[in-house]
């Protein structure tokens, strides 16, 4: 197939947002832009389109779809909202925020991998809200990326994935915030965060009064164990190198030994690091959760195909939007961290 790819930014915005949208009620798949990363687009109520997802990702078949709405009265029609759906939604959206609620019976299982929940979001790009409105249907969509690939930051990382393999792709710059949304369930006794993200735990707690972080998040589980969200049980995210992360006062000095000792290796640092290390891609401002989740995609899909034996990674800050970047990297190493102190 031939995949059509159209610049926003230009004339003819409406237009070319219209044909996605027609693109979209058509069956189609169409790749967006998101403030947080590009997704992959199909009508939510279209069972064959949905699936069409899975397969142009090469996706497991265990990993439900979030639901992106433009309005209030959509995701109404989808789930069960309740008080902190609600409260929520007022404080953060619209915005990287995924909301889990118990889902109604016109929400298809190949949606939600039969669960009884339903994610649901409302996305802040303003091409993206527009695109959803226009094609009058809640769009499901993942991550635009290959399974097991980096999330697309930009229009050419979704190029790189799925040229040839979707109809169309609709770039809108660089996403702003550079990780996906947080995930979190209203379901249970306690809000939980099953994937952290744009919007932090401790804004979570303001709204609610409470929040938990599911294990999964910062921990491997163990072998047999289910995460709350089955996309955390994938080992994502990851450049086709071991990845391990290096924390502790002695990071620095640990690093560039074992690239003396591994001309092969590489350091994924922060800014302004590159001359102490032989090999190293930058990315971000060090202490700066949002300057590190704005270039951590870029930066392994970097180390991504260029020979890189292990990658060493500085350990982000694990409190605000840190806390999304870490958990990122840590699947990426799957697990993989050594604490050195000096
Ligand atoms: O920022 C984002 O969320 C991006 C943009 C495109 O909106 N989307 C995205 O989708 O990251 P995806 O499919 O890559 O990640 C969705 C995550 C997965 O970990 C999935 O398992 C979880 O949400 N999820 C979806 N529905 C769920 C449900 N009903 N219960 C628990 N987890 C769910
Ligand atoms: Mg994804």
């Amino acid at each position: 197939m031939k995949t059509e790819f159209f610049e926003l930014s230009g004339d003819g915005r409406a237009e070319k947002i219209n044909k996605a949208a027609q693109v979209i009620r058509g069956g189609g798949l169409v790749a967006f832009p998101t403030e947080t990363v590009y997704g992959l687009g199909a009508n939510g109520f279209d069972e064959k389109a949905v699936l069409s997802i899975f397969e142009a990702k090469g996706r497991p078949h265990d990993n439900p779809l979030i639901m992106h709405v433009a309005d209030l009265d959509t995701a109404a029609r989808l789930g069960y909202l309740n008080e902190p759906f609600y409260k929520l939604a007022a404080a953060y959206w619209p915005g990287p925020l995924t909301i889990i609620v118990k889902k109604r019976p016109v929400v298809n299982d190949i949606v939600t991998c039969g669960l009884d929940s339903v994610a649901i979001r409302m996305p802040s790009n303003e091409y993206a809200s527009e695109l959803i409105a226009a094609a009058g249907v809640p769009i499901a969509a993942p991550s635009a990326n290959r399974s097991g690939k980096p999330s697309p930051v930009t229009a050419r990382h979704v190029l790189e994935d799925m040229d040839g393999r979707i109809d169309m792709i609709l770039d809108g710059g660089a996403c702003d915030v550079g990780v996906e949304s947080t995930v979190v369930t209203v379901c249970g006794e306690t809000p939980t965060v099953l994937r952290p993200g744009g919007i932090t735990p401790e804004q979570i707690k303001e709204a609610l009064g409470s929040v938990a972080l599911d294990k999964a998040v910062t921990q491997m589980l163990p072998e047999g164990e289910k995460p709350l969200a089955p996309g955390m049980k994938y080992k994502h995210y990851s450049p086709d190198c071991r990845v391990v992360i290096v924390e502790g006062a002695g990071a620095k000095e640990y690093i560039k030994a074992r690239l003396a000792e591994d001309g092969r290796a590489c350091a994924l640092c922060f800014n302004g690091e590159e001359g102490l290390f032989a090999r190293a891609i930058p990315y971000g401002e060090e202490g700066d959760g949002v300057s590190l989740a704005h270039g951590v995609f870029a930066a392994m899909r970097e180390a991504d195909g260029a020979g890189i034996s292990t990658l060493f990674v500085r350990c982000p800050p694990k409190e605000g939007v840190g806390i999304a970047v870490y958990n990122r990297l840590f699947r990426a190493a799957a697990g993989n961290v050594v604490t050195v102190d000096r």
